[in-house]
């Protein structure tokens, strides 16, 4: 059978953030690197989506959990009969009726409105984040919670975090060096997080704060994908073909070469697809990257990152399903003590959120037994 590993989390994770409490530690990826690394600007191109406030100086000052949705393609329940019989729909999510199948939207959690227009998620998140952390490079470690819903997408949780930093500007506390630090390594201490550590590859390595960050909570670079973006910002005639092929630093992940949009592009509007395009080109035809083109780019980093995070995942699945299996007990104890159920009738809340926990528990348990899992991804 085959089970995508990622929805059952996702959906795992729902359910424990509607009875609160994260019961389950649960794999993301998250983003470090200094400020201007280009951190935002990763996030954004693994979307492929141009949604995030980004540029030079303090831009993200909360942390900014991100949870990707795969929909369906539009062609896929319109003019296609042949596959529609034997494909799973069911289990795919579904698009709200209002919406043409395919159309990719974006929901926060603080709010209760469906944005399809990216711009407006960009400003709602510039707005929130001035709501909480002022208007003067205050940073808060609130995060702000996201979902995209899109066919273009696999399905992924990220986390965009404030950029590491040394001298405090604005209203920013004298300790901003040490508060970011501890913010930082709160999301990336939990043993099943990825890391996704970004350094730019116009400043020396040895210089790279994410890579010093997580060599300090990683150190034997197990969870660590190292990301080298501004390759295209490097001295004419030099390059990072060593540190790309792992002969600089060791990260069992590897490194993974990146070209973003510059500053320029961001200001001209030069579209997501074309910047991929560029990217691809600069790879293929670049003298130094030539050879290791197909492994490098955000395409690349995209397939990398979830295939990681599917082998993570099922080497979590053991202890997941233990705890599961304790909470199960417990809600059916609390269920026994309510006495017969059916009296206290739908509007006794707590009880219906029980019976639900342990359905839901149970139809994961199942889902889990004799299963072997394919990891391939969806791309
Ligand atoms: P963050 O502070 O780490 O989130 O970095 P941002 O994503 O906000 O990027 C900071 C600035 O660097 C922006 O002006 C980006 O356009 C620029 N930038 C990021 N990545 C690249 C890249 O690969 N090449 C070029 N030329 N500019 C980049
Ligand atoms: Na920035
Ligand atoms: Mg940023």
């Amino acid at each position: 059978m085959d089970v995508d590993l990622i929805k059952i989390v996702n959906k795992l994770q729902d359910t424990f953030a509607a009875i609160g409490g994260e019961t389950v530690d649960l794999p993301q990826c998250v983003v470090v690197g200094a400020q201007s690394s280009g951190k935002s600007s990763v996030l954004e191109t693994i979307v492929g989506k141009d949604f995030l406030p980004r540029g030079s100086g303090i831009v993200t000052r909360r942390p900014l959990v991100l949870q990707l949705v795969h929909t369906p393609p539009p062609t896929a329940s319109s003019n296609n009969d042949r596959s529609s019989s034997s494909s799973s729909s069911s289990s795919k999510p579904t698009v709200a009726s209002s919406l043409p199948p395919g159309t990719e939207y974006a929901e926060f959690l603080h709010l209760d409105k469906r944005f399809t227009d990216f711009a407006d998620v960009r400003k709602e998140i510039e707005n929130e984040t001035f709501r909480v952390a002022g208007q003067n490079k205050g940073v808060s470690k609130l995060p702000i919670h996201l979902k995209i819903y899109s066919p273009n997408v696999l399905n992924l949780t990220l986390v965009d975090l404030p950029g590491l930093t040394k001298i405090p500007v604005g209203d920013q506390p004298s300790d901003i060096e040490r508060q970011i630090y501890g913010l930082v390594s709160s999301y990336i201490s939990k043993p099943n997080c990825i890391i996704i550590a970004v350094s730019p590859a116009n400043v020396d390595l040895a210089n790279s704060d994410s890579l010093k960050l997580a060599r300090a909570i990683d150190p034997q670079g197990r969870r660590t994908i190292g990301v080298l973006t501004k390759l295209d910002l490097m001295d004419q005639g030099t390059h990072a073909l060593d540190i790309l092929t792992g002969r600089v630093y060791p990260l069992k992940l590897g490194f993974i070469g990146v070209v973003n949009r510059s500053q320029q592009d961001i200001n001209g509007n030069v579209s997501m697809l074309s910047a991929r395009r560029s990217e691809e080109e600069f790879f293929k035809t670049h003298p130094a990257y030539r050879n290791i083109a197909h492994r490098c780019g955000t395409k690349y980093l995209a397939k990398t990152l979830n295939s990681v995070l599917m082998n993570h995942i099922r080497d979590k699945l053991p202890d997941m399903k233990a705890r599961l299996n304790t909470l199960m007990g417990q809600t059916q104890q609390e269920l026994a003590a309510f006495g017969d159920t059916t009296f206290l009738g739908d509007q006794h809340r707590g009880t219906l959120i029980l019976k639900l926990m342990t359905q839901f528990a149970r139809d994961f348990v199942a889902s889990i037994d004799g299963t072997t899992f394919d990891i391939s991804t969806k791309e």
